[in-house]
């Protein structure tokens, strides 16, 4: 054995869909919570390369504990440890907005690059920052689009207009349209607190009547979409659904969605959801084997 997928208890049919798709073994991660909150992390012997799997949705605790994972992980064998987190956190503050805010980005670039040989994510929240290279310099650092998974699980089959929040969103929404030839839209977002946004749809009036396909790279409160919805049902869209390729939205903020009119929302099982119901462990597996690291 040269290579094993480690994965932690919270994603583990996740960790172990990739480990089959590569034909590599599984390994549980072990997390035991001390009293005051430290976590203890164990790890089984570890063959050469270990894959350690994660996604960093609430990821102050995670991230602790993945950096514990690595160093045993090495003291247990692996000469190559390589982070798998198909959700990416810390990635939006890429700048101090405010005189003396901490640029996260960079702060949790430059630890997972001292602690990982390389890192492989999907639709990394980098607006300003291009490339996920420039944020970890010296490690491989490969970012997957997954436009072409959301393209695959479109049904397109009434011709739906595909909309795009924001001009962020134009990436997924430009790439899927033209893979399915179909019409999008984009919206103009302004953000005025973590849960208030202001929205318009220029082109709204071309929801008449149809069906139409939201698609974003993250939904967190769900507060673009909700503001996207109202406008697409003033407009008096037929139906209204939703795509992204990560769902960070609790149950309150899921229901908050399906108030708006959001009537289906499919997102990747990049992250625990109940909407995140598309596998990726293939795409993953593709790549990691392009890239050499399933051995
Ligand atoms: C914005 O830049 C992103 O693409 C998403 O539109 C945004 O993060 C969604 O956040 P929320 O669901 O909190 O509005």
């Amino acid at each position: 054995m040269t290579c094993a997928v480690f994965g932690f208890a919270e994603q583990v049919p996740a960790s172990e869909r990739l480990a089959h798709a590569l034909g590599v073994t599984h390994r549980l991660v072990s997390v035991r919570a001390f009293p005051d909150g430290e976590s203890l992390v164990q790890v089984e012997p570890a063959p050469t390369t270990a894959l350690l799997y994660r996604s960093l949705d609430h990821p102050n605790d995670k991230l602790v504990e993945i950096l514990l994972a690595a160093s045993a992980l090495r003291d247990n064998g692996a000469t190559r440890v390589i982070l798998i987190a198909p959700y990416l956190a810390y990635m939006r503050q890429d700048a101090a907005f405010q005189p003396g805010e901490a640029v996260s980005q960079q702060v949790i670039g430059k630890i997972l690059v001292d602690h990982f040989d390389a890192v492989l994510t999907l639709d990394p929240h980098l607006h300003r920052t291009h490339s996920l290279g420039a944020i970890m310099p010296g490690i491989e650092a490969v970012s997957m689009s997954a436009a072409p998974l959301l393209a695959a699980a479109l049904d397109a089959s009434d011709d739906p207009l595909l909309v795009g929040p924001d001009a962020e969103a134009r990436q997924w929404v430009e790439r899927i349209a033209s893979r399915m030839r179909l019409e999008f839209v984009l919206g103009r977002k302004r953000r005025d607190g973590d849960r208030q946004v202001r929205l318009e749809i220029p082109d709204a009036d071309r929801a008449s009547g149809r069906r139409v396909v939201l698609v974003d790279d993250l939904i967190s409160s769900g507060a673009t979409l909700v503001a996207a919805a109202r406008l697409l049902r003033d407009a008096r869209a037929a139906k209204v659904e939703a795509m992204a390729t990560h769902c960070l939205a609790g149950l309150a903020d899921l229901q908050q969605l399906s108030d708006a009119g959001i009537s289906s929302i499919s997102a990747t099982d990049s992250v625990v959801s109940p909407v995140g119901t598309l596998p990726i462990a293939t795409f993953l597996a593709d790549e990691i084997r392009r890239l050499g690291w399933d051995g």
